[in-house]
């Protein structure tokens, strides 16, 4: 009986069909958890890329490359639907994904992004009209912000500024040390200076809401600082009952996965069991460098 069972449950969790949450590293345990919040009965994988993160300042190949590798691999889980809860892979990699490598082959599969959905309602925060972009170099450099938010709110003017050292502090676990203060203040020192009438920031890499209580500190009283995730799954809620297609294909048993291309699974279980506010037990996925 008992072995009946097992392979009952072996059976539940090889017909899963989870949805997949992807990120370079820990950054998008931020997303994942506002996720599971909205929609805590799906199935999910959660895949951080540890070992080859920082993506920020990759090529726009490198990144495609990587990313493509990790989507290939959830859908290989069974996932129907992969988010990139990555602005850099949302910038960089996605409409490749979604016009080159998905049509055909991967028909019945969805891959997406996190910058559209931000771009959707970010405007609505800002009374100024002002909103700082804070991101990696690879977000920065698509402009896809500029270009997103401007055709969502084109009277709201965008500030951007890459911040290349938050990531690697973050993916090291230097967030709450008192060593990132200075990099916090020296990347919001240079997007203020850009204008006196921001009042809206916007922490446009999924990492930064790790380093959010120091960047509010850093602020002036009154701004406004938007972390992602809330907006994220809010638009996922929205998307699952538009497209029953995708949904359909979901199953609901409540399992929670999490996966990592660092060959240090403690390490990574350490910080996201810290930050997701639940024990977490990862395991390991060889992916070349
Ligand atoms: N969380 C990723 C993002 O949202 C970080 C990118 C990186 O690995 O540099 O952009």
């Amino acid at each position: 009986m008992p072995q009946a069972f097992a392979f009952f449950i072996f059976a539940v969790m090889q017909s899963n069909k989870p949805i997949g949450v992807f990120d370079s590293g820990l950054g998008g345990l931020t997303v994942f958890r506002s996720i599971v919040e909205q929609l805590p009965g799906y199935d999910y994988i959660y895949f951080g890329d540890n070992k080859r993160a920082p993506y920020g300042d990759r090529s726009f190949n490198t990144i495609h490359q990587y990313t493509w590798e990790c989507v290939q691999w959830l859908f290989n889980q069974g996932c129907p639907l992969v988010i990139l809860a990555c602005n850099t892979a949302s910038a960089k990699a996605l409409r490749t994904i979604q016009q080159r490598n998905l049509p055909g082959v991967y028909h019945d599969k969805r891959v997406l992004g996190v910058i559209r959905p931000t771009a959707e309602v970010i405007g609505n925060y800002t009374q100024t009209k002002q909103i700082g972009v804070l991101g990696t170099n690879g977000t920065v450099k698509s402009e896809s912000y500029v270009i997103e938010i401007n055709k969502f709110f084109p009277d709201v003017k965008v500030y951007q500024q890459a911040c290349p050292l938050w990531v690697p502090l973050i993916e090291n676990g230097e967030y709450d040390k008192p060593g990132a203060d200075y990099y916090v203040k020296e990347y919001l020192e240079q997007i203020m200076a850009q204008s006196a009438d921001i009042d809206t920031m916007l922490l446009a890499c999924t990492h930064y809401p790790l380093l959010q209580s120091k960047i509010q500190a850093y602020l002036p009283a009154g701004f406004t600082v938007v972390a992602q995730g809330d907006i994220v799954a809010y638009s996922l809620v929205d998307y699952l009952k538009r497209h029953a297609e995708i949904e359909e294909q979901l199953t609901q048993n409540g399992t929670r996965k999490f996966y990592t291309t660092t060959d240090d699974t403690e390490d990574f279980d350490r910080h996201a069991s810290l930050f997701f506010g639940d024990v977490i037990k990862s395991s390991f996925v060889s992916m070349k460098e």
